[in-house]
């Protein structure tokens, strides 16, 4: 396993690889590797000849009050987890030479960011565009693996990917979880115990949705009233917002039908966790059930 940490360098070896004709399956991430990352890293072990995984904590991604100083990293301990999961090369660069200077073009991102994530933290997925942007023009993937845990990133992804022309195929990973369903992240190492114990009420709020979709339930907003009851109930973190779109249009829906996301973003005292789950609620047809 190599680890480059400059463009010119991974350039030179995707030419290699490129001139062999190997396949490149890439995972970008910003570290601190966790189960979540593994399962994609080990989906593009499959699928690929060479497996690239880029580290980055991207700072144009976090906004001024958010916790890019506090994210947690740890090099030694991911380039070993890495080096278990068969990757080829793991792509690490400083924030100086991803930013060399102020920047002169950036990517922003005009569809499905005016919810969620997109709209309580403003400016987010530009700043995740931008730097796949560059990052899939240095690295040049057959394939480029992405975790549904964050959805709307896979939709927006899907959208850079289709108007910029890269010619990538994007595979989206299911969630990971712990035992107790909280979906792995890195930032989970920054909740407090007490958080940490309270922080499964977001799936438990999840399952409780789905329950009651199943049970015959499609007003959406008495689903967004039972989950955002079940977190107030349950834990002091706040609830940053509870919404329900089609997927992966992220379209308001009067009624839940088709494939929907039910999304969430709580906030703890040093950290903003997200959860979602994804459903497809079938038609009836003709009042038969
Ligand atoms: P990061 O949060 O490190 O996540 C890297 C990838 O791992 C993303 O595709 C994310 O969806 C996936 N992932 C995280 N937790 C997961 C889980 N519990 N189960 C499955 N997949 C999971 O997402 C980013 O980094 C950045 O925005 C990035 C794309 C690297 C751009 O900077």
């Amino acid at each position: 396993m190599r680890v480059i940490t400059t463009i010119k360098e991974m350039q030179a070896e995707i030419k290699k690889l490129k001139s062999q004709s190997k396949s490149i399956g890439f995972v970008p991430t910003m570290g601190f590797l966790h189960e979540g990352h593994l399962t994609l890293l080990n989906k593009a072990r499959i699928e690929n000849d060479s497996v690239v995984l880029s580290i980055f904590v991207n700072p144009l991604q976090f906004g001024p009050t958010e916790d890019f100083s506090t994210y947690p990293r740890d090099f030694a301990r991911d380039q070993s987890l890495a080096e278990c999961e068969g990757v080829d090369i793991i792509f690490y660069p400083s924030v100086e030479e991803m930013y060399p200077h102020s920047s002169s073009v950036r990517v922003i991102v005009q569809d499905r960011t005016d919810v969620m994530c997109g709209k309580s933290r403003p400016g987010h997925f530009d700043g995740v565009a931008t730097v796949l942007t560059k990052l899939f023009t240095i690295v040049m993937p057959t394939r480029a693996y992405f975790g549904i845990k964050d959805a709307q990133q896979v939709a927006v992804v899907e959208g850079l990917i289709s108007d910029f022309n890269f010619p990538i195929e994007l595979i989206a990973v299911d969630i990971v979880r712990e035992v107790d369903g909280l979906a792995k992240s890195s930032r989970n190492v920054n909740l407090l115990p007490e958080e940490r114990s309270e922080a499964v009420v977001l799936y438990k709020s999840l399952t409780a949705a789905k329950n009651a979709i199943e049970g015959g339930e499609r007003n959406p907003q008495t689903i967004k009233n039972l989950v955002s009851g079940i977190i107030h109930s349950e834990t002091q973190g706040q609830i940053d917002y509870v919404e329900i779109y089609s997927y992966p249009q992220l379209k308001e829906i009067e009624n839940l039908e088709g494939t929907c996301i039910i999304a969430l973003a709580v906030k703890f005292s040093k950290v903003r966790l997200i959860d979602n789950i994804i459903i497809t609620v079938r038609q009836e047809i003709g009042g038969e059930k």
